[in-house]
C-alpha cells in the first residue's frame, strides 16, 4: 500500500536554507525559487485526517515520484494580454506550478509570458486541462478528449512549450464507459511523451475508482472545491487512499459565491493574529495541514505574495478543528 500512499516532501534542504538565509536577509521569494529548484528529502506519510507537521514542504512529491509544489496560480482569467501580465507578475512573485485551464480561453498568453520570462522550462511545473465531458461512450469520449489535448499542445506551442508537467480532465463523463474513453486518450498523449503525469478534476470516489480500476497510468491529482468553507465527505483521506493528491479549487471560496463570507474569514484572520499571518494564509495553511495542495489566483501583487508566504508557521490541532467545523 506504500506505493499508493501521497508522499508529501519534507524539505530539510529548504528548511537549513531558510535559517542560513534569514540571517543574511534573504527574501522568502528567493528561499522558494530555490526550494522550486532543489526539490526536497522526501517522506513517506500515512494516509490520515490531518498531515500535521511544521515541516510541510512547499513542494510535494505524487505518488508516482514527481515533484510538485503544493501552491499552484491559476489563470481564470479571459483574456491572453491579462493572463500575460499576470502570469507575469506570479513568475516573479515564486510561483512555479501553473494551472491554465482551457475553460479561461487564455493559454496563448500564458504560454508567452513563460517563453519571455526566460525561466528555464525544467523548473516549471505545467498544467492543462480538456473538457470532453458531453461526449457519451467509449470512443467519442476518446475522440473529444484527443481532440481537447491537441488544441492544448497547439496553444502551448505558443511559448515553445512541447510538453505538460501534466494534463487534467476538467470533468468526468457521463458514465464509467465515457471517463475510460477520456482516459485512454490521455494515456495515448502520456504515451507519446506529451505529458508527464494525468489529472481529474471534480471526480467523485466511484470515478477515479472506475479509472484506477482499468488504467496503466494512474491520475496523481484531483482538483475538487476545497477550503474551510466548503468541505464536503471525506475527500482528502478518499483520494490519498488511492494515490491521489487533492488539489483544491476555490480554497479561498473564489468561484464559489458567498460561501466563504465574513464570518469564516474573521475566524480565520483571528487565529492568524497569533501568528501574523492574514485570513488568507490561515485558510490556506488549513488546506496543507489537511493533506492537500491548492491552486489559488489573485490580481494583486501583496495577494500573489501572501498565498506563497504559508511554511513556516503551523496550527495547533484545536486550532485546526476550530476552521474544520467553520463549514
Ligand atoms: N476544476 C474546476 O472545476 C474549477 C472550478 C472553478 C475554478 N477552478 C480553478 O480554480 C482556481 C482558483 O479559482 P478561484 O477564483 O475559485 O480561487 P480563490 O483563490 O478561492 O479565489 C480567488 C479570489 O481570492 C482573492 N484572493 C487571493 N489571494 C488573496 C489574499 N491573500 N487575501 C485576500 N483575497 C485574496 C482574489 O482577489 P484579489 O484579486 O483581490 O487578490 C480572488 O478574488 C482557478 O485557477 C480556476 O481555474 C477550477
Amino acid at each position: 500500500m506504500l506505493s499508493r500512499w501521497i508522499q508529501l516532501s519534507i524539505c530539510l534542504l529548504i528548511l537549513s536554507a531558510c535559517s542560513s538565509l534569514n540571517n543574511q536577509n534573504v527574501d522568502r521569494r528567493s528561499v522558494l525559487q530555490q526550494a522550486v529548484a532543489l526539490g526536497g528529502a522526501t517522506l513517506l506519510v500515512p494516509p490520515g485526517p490531518a498531515l500535521a507537521t511544521a515541516n510541510i514542504s512547499p513542494i510535494a512529491t505524487l505518488s508516482d515520484g514527481t515533484k510538485f509544489p503544493l501552491a499552484s496560480f491559476g489563470l481564470q482569467i479571459y483574456s491572453d494580454d491579462t493572463a500575460y501580465k499576470l502570469t507575469m507578475t506570479a513568475l516573479e512573485t515564486g510561483y512555479r506550478n501553473f494551472f491554465a485551464s482551457v475553460l479561461a480561453g487564455n493559454q496563448r498568453g500564458f504560454a508567452k509570458a513563460v517563453k519571455d520570462s526566460g525561466i528555464p522550462r525544467k523548473d516549471l511545473f505545467i498544467c492543462g486541462s480538456v473538457v470532453s465531458n458531453r461526449a457519451s461512450g467509449f470512443a467519442n469520449a476518446k475522440r473529444d478528449t484527443t481532440t481537447g489535448w491537441k488544441k492544448n499542445m497547439d496553444a502551448f506551442g505558443v511559448g515553445n512549450i512541447d510538453y505538460l508537467d501534466q494534463i487534467m480532465l476538467d470533468y468526468p463523463g457521463p458514465d464509467c464507459e465515457s471517463v475510460l474513453g477520456q482516459w485512454a486518450a490521455f494515456e495515448e498523449m502520456h504515451k507519446q511523451g506529451l505529458t508527464k503525469t494525468l489529472a481529474v478534476s471534480n471526480f467523485n470516489s466511484k470515478q477515479l475508482d472506475c479509472v484506477l480500476e482499468k488504467c496503466s497510468v494512474a491520475p496523481v491529482v484531483n482538483q475538487l472545491p476545497y477550503s474551510v468553507a466548503y468541505h464536503p465527505g471525506n475527500s482528502v483521506e478518499e483520494n490519498n487512499k488511492r494515490g491521489v493528491l487533492v488539489q483544491a479549487w476555490a480554497p479561498l471560496g473564489g468561484s464559489l459565491g458567498g460561501k466563504f463570507d465574513s464570518s469564516k474569514k474573521g475566524a480565520c484572520a483571528q487565529i492568524g493574529k497569533k501568528y501574523n499571518k492574514s485570513f488568507a494564509q490561515v485558510a490556506l495553511r488549513w488546506i496543507v495541514q489537511s493533506g492537500a495542495s491548492f491552486n489559488t489566483q489573485s490580481k494583486k501583487v501583496e495577494h500573489f505574495k501572501e498565498d506563497l508566504d504559508i511554511f513556516d508557521f503551523e496550527l495547533t490541532p484545536e486550532e485546526m478543528n476550530t476552521l474544520g467545523s467553520l463549514a
